[in-house]
Parts: C-alpha cells; sequence; structure tokens
C-alpha cells in the first residue's frame, strides 16, 4: 500500500489533468503583442536555440518542468518524460523528492528518470522547507544536474494537510552556498514580486524561476482534494501574479539573477515572448503532461520536435539568430499589463 504522500501525487496528477481538459489554460503572455518587422534579414538554417548560460547549456530553451514522482504511477510518466527528453535532447525536472526522503519505497519513481535518460540533464526538485542535506540527498539520488527548491506557499495554505510554518530563508541560503550543482528558486504557479527576486538574489540566488500564474493552478488543485472538507478557498484561485506580470517584476530590477519562466506555456510563441521579457529558459509543466497522457511519449516527442522547428522559424520571424537578438525585440502591453506596470510603478 503506497503512503499518502505517494497518493497525493496521484491525486495532483489526475486533477491537474482533469482540470486542463475541462480549460485549457490561456497564458498570461497572450497579452503581450510583438511589433512585425516585414524585413528580418536571416536564413533560417542560421538560427540557433542554443542556450548560452555557464551553467546551464541547453540546447533548446524550453523544458520539462517538474511534476511528477512519489508513487508507482507517477514514477511510470517520470520514465516516459525522461524517455521523450532523451529522444529530444531537452531537459527535465524531475518533481518533488520529498516524499522519497520519508519512504524510500518512493526513490525509485525518480531514480527511474536517470536510468532512462544516462546523459541526460535532469534537475532535482524539493520544497524550501528542507535542510541543505535534505536538498543535497535529492541530488545525489538521481545523479541531478540541477536543483530546483520551490515556493508554494498559496498551495500550502489550501492543502488540508498542508505546512503551517514558512521561515524558507535560512534554508535557501544554505542550500545554495553547500549544494554542488547550480541552484534555481521556483515559484510552483503564483508568481514573483520583484521584492522576492531582489532579497534570493541578495542572499546569492544565481537563478530565479519566476513561476507565474495563468497555468496550472494549485489553489484550485488543492481546493478539489480539499472538498470534503466543504471549506473551500475558492477566493484564493486568482492569487498571486501572472506570468507576463512577474516577468515585468523582474525586469525592473538592476541588479538581478538569471531568470527562468514557467507558467502557463501553450505554444512556441509564448516560449519566444517569454525569452523577449527576459527568461533565459522556459519551463513547460501541463501542456506537456496533457500531451503525454493522451497521445503518449511519442505523442510529447512528436510535439517537442515540432516546437523546436517552429520556435526556430520564430526567431527569424522577428529576425533573431540567437536568444542574444531577443532583447532588441519590440512588444506592447495589454491595457490591462499596462495598468498592472504602472500601478507598481515598474
Ligand atoms: C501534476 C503537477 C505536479 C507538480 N509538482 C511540482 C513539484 O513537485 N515541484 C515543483 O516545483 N513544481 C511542481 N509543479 C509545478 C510546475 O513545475 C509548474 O511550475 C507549474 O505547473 C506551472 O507550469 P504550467 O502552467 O506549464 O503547468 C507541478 C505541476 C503539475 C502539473
Amino acid at each position: 500500500m503506497e503512503s499518502a504522500h505517494a497518493h497525493r501525487k496521484d491525486e495532483h496528477l489526475a486533477l491537474s489533468e482533469a482540470e486542463y481538459r475541462q480549460q485549457q489554460p490561456v497564458s498570461s503572455l497572450k497579452q503581450v503583442r510583438l511589433i512585425h518587422n516585414s524585413l528580418p534579414e536571416i536564413n533560417i538554417a542560421d538560427v540557433s536555440l542554443a542556450v548560452r548560460d555557464e551553467k546551464f547549456n541547453f540546447t533548446t530553451p524550453f523544458y520539462i518542468e517538474a511534476m511528477t514522482g512519489g508513487s508507482n504511477r507517477t514514477g511510470k510518466i517520470n520514465q516516459q518524460l525522461a524517455q521523450v527528453a532523451r529522444q529530444t535532447g531537452i531537459a527535465m525536472a524531475v518533481g518533488s523528492q520529498s516524499v522519497a526522503l520519508k519512504d524510500s519505497d518512493a526513490i525509485e519513481s525518480f531514480t527511474v528518470a536517470r536510468q532512462t535518460n544516462p546523459d541526460g540533464f535532469i534537475m532535482a526538485n524539493i520544497g524550501a522547507g528542507h535542510h541543505a542535506k535534505a536538498a543535497q540527498q535529492v541530488v545525489d539520488m538521481i545523479g541531478a544536474n540541477a536543483l530546483e527548491v520551490h515556493l508554494n506557499v498559496p498551495q500550502e495554505i489550501v492543502m488540508p494537510e498542508g505546512d503551517a510554518e514558512f521561515i524558507w530563508l535560512d534554508n535557501i541560503a544554505d542550500i545554495i552556498q553547500t549544494v554542488n550543482v547550480p541552484v534555481i528558486i521556483k515559484e510552483v504557479g503564483f508568481g514573483m514580486s520583484a521584492e522576492t527576486i531582489q532579497t534570493l538574489y541578495n542572499m546569492g540566488a544565481e537563478y530565479v524561476n519566476i513561476g507565474g500564474r495563468s497555468g496550472t493552478n494549485f489553489a484550485v488543485i488543492e481546493d478539489r482534494r480539499n472538498r470534503e472538507q466543504h471549506k473551500s478557498f475558492d477566493f484564493l484561485y486568482d492569487w498571486g501574479q501572472t506570468t507576463a506580470e512577474s516577468l515585468l517584476e523582474a525586469q525592473s530590477l538592476t541588479k538581478a539573477p538569471i531568470i527562468f519562466a514557467t507558467g502557463g506555456v501553450q505554444d512556441p510563441l509564448d516560449i519566444l515572448k517569454a525569452q523577449i521579457m527576459g527568461a533565459k529558459a522556459v519551463g513547460v509543466a501541463g501542456h506537456f503532461l496533457h500531451t503525454v497522457l493522451q497521445a503518449g511519449p511519442d505523442g510529447l516527442v512528436d510535439e517537442i520536435l515540432n516546437w523546436q522547428r517552429q520556435l526556430k522559424k520564430l526567431y527569424a520571424l522577428v529576425g533573431a539568430k540567437s536568444a542574444d537578438d531577443l532583447a532588441n525585440v519590440p512588444y506592447i502591453l495589454s491595457s490591462e499589463l499596462l495598468n498592472y506596470k504602472d500601478q507598481r510603478h515598474l
């Protein structure tokens, strides 16, 4: 019999897919319009999607974001996602490994990702409530190339069995200083303010994933799990900053960490826009999960190969030979987004 923690992982998977099917998310990046250039003076063959970063030398600027592991069912999904990552050459994060620190039966559902993709770029994942020793353990568990440390206060608040203590800064500082792989501090879909990003930067964070709202919504998912208690947190369903808003928050800082983005990405144009707004790399969770559940690993391989081809064409459309050229692409914001930017003095 699997533990309650493992069962929770199955519920997250099932509920996020049910929500996705009921209503495919609309990315907040739809509120950003790129300005067309009729003369991009470019040859598509000269475009490179490679991410140039000292520690994250991805061949493609998007990756499979943290989702699964912890139960038999989610271990199977990790195996499929790792197979897809190997076939397409993209990076992948596993879901939170805290369950495997408490229950050794759950370890295999994470190590399967490394076994399936021995040479791939795989990121470990753990919550910020854990000490540095636990963080190093989850890295070692899967021979990870990087570690994601997730911040998820609203999720814990809505979760019936959620944490009640959110004193995390010392853990985060220790993890950044001691873990032997690059560390990304990551939100799970509630976005980040400039103040939060600044705090993380001041304490030494080199990489921050703003993980914004407009995609998978853990206030909704946990509330669905909550249903038997009839104590809904439906007033928190639109809590937090969207991905587009969070990227504007990050842009306002003169000294900032390297920014990654995730949250609501549905197509290659969303990826391009996030990059133009400052994201070095972009994680995709819900959409890839939906695809692998509906179309199997082969279907997800097709989708990712297609996105890679389309993204290359989109770079050409905006006249960019590489990510370095994206910073020059002009864009405008919807009036709603502009209003947000003005009120926040960004
Ligand atoms: C089923 C599921 C489980 C998730 N579990 C984790 C997790 O364990 N750790 C984490 O950092 N993020 C987790 N996430 C959040 C994603 O990594 C991502 O930040 C979020 O879903 C927003 O991206 P999306 O809109 O593309 O889904 C999970 C997402 C899904 C769909």
